[in-house]
């Protein structure tokens, strides 16, 4: 038995030495210390010994059993460390490196101009409302008193859908949608993308507005005249003046255009490009709300009275900022965008 001992451990120096991970370490303990190992077959050979010897043998291989197994814990854990090391080797973290830095983005013009005007509505007791933009020939055109030869309906300036169906030209279907569902009196703002065919420095195929619907008894143009005064200055500068004049839109009755002092030369047009010289600027279309619609509406028009008005989100943006080409709001193009970081 000595000599077979001996032997063993001979093979055992030699696996130990060779044993460089987990997995080697696995087969070591199936090939010597497992149920089907050399020391447990060592074991069952005891039998053919006589029996006043066995008691010493079988000591003799338990001893070495013991000793086997103790090389095998200690090269456990040597693995164990080995592995770690290699793994801290693997992931290590260069702490002197710099790091990437993350671009943080920037609210939109048009999101800012929005956003303050919506503000400043709500801050005089009006709600929001988003339209839909998607309309029917109804909301878009007839209701809304537009006839069905008027120069708005032209294919050229519509994206139809189908014949009755079209992108909205204008925030003002929304004016129809709250009368239609709204219990006067009421006010509202609506905000959204609208849609028309045209393109050119200052005009987008998609752009902005804002429409704004007071419904009351006794609503008068100076009511408007007063509303749109607060909405310039909030959004210019308190010194901001407007003027108002004599315009045409179906839906409104009278109608005017708005114009606000020059944010550019601040309203003495002195060679100034962006007022061309006049001083004003216009920003928006208003009026006080023909009696038709209000009537097309189920609303008596005797009682109920109203104003309205829808300005271009996109072209307030581009005079507060000073951005003189629509499409660079919607080119995507981040150094532009990066100039609205706070
Ligand atoms: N919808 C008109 C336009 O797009 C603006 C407008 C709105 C005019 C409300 C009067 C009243 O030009």
């Amino acid at each position: 038995m000595k000599e077979k001992l001996r032997a063993c451990a001979a093979q055992i120096d030699e696996a130990l030495a060779a044993v460089t991970c987990g997995e080697d370490l696995k087969q070591f303990h199936a090939r010597f210390l497992g149920k089907g190992g050399v020391i447990t077959a060592l074991m069952k050979e005891l039998g053919s010994y006589p029996k006043e010897e066995r008691p010493a043998v079988g000591q003799m291989i338990n001893s070495f059993k013991e000793e086997v197994l103790a090389r095998f814990k200690a090269m456990e854990s040597e693995v164990a460390l080995r592995e770690m090391q290699a793994k801290y080797e693997r992931e290590s973290v260069d702490i002197t490196m710099p790091g990437v830095a993350h671009s943080v983005g920037a609210l939109h013009p048009t999101s800012l101009i929005r956003a303050k005007l919506c503000e400043v509505f709500a801050g005089m007791g009006f709600r929001i409302y988003e339209g839909r933009e998607i309309e029917d020939d109804y909301h878009n055109f007839t209701a809304l008193n537009t006839p069905k030869d008027h120069p708005a309906r032209d294919k050229q300036d519509t994206f139809y859908i189908e014949d009755d169906v079209m992108l909205r030209t204008h925030t003002s279907p929304g004016q129809i949608h709250c009368l239609e569902t709204m219990k006067p009196p009421f006010k509202v703002v609506m905000p959204g993308k609208v849609f028309r065919c045209d393109d050119d420095a200052t005009h987008a195929p998609m752009f902005h507005q804002i429409e704004g619907l007071v419904i009351d008894r006794h609503v008068t143009l100076c009511d408007l005249q007063g509303l749109l005064d607060t909405l310039a200055k909030a959004m210019f500068t308190d010194d901001t003046k407007t003027r108002f004049r004599p315009s045409y839109f179906p839906f409104t009755e009278p109608s005017v255009e708005v114009d606000v002092s020059c944010c550019e030369c601040g309203g003495t047009g002195e060679g100034c490009r962006l007022c061309k010289g006049t001083g004003w600027i216009e920003i928006l279309g208003g009026g006080v709300v023909n009696r038709r619609v209000i009537a097309n509406c189920g609303l008596d028009p005797d009682e109920w009275t109203g104003l309205a008005f829808g300005a271009g989100l996109d072209r307030i943006g581009m005079l507060k900022y000073g951005i003189n080409n629509i499409h660079l709001l919607y080119d995507g193009d981040k150094s532009v965008l990066r100039q609205f970081k706070k």
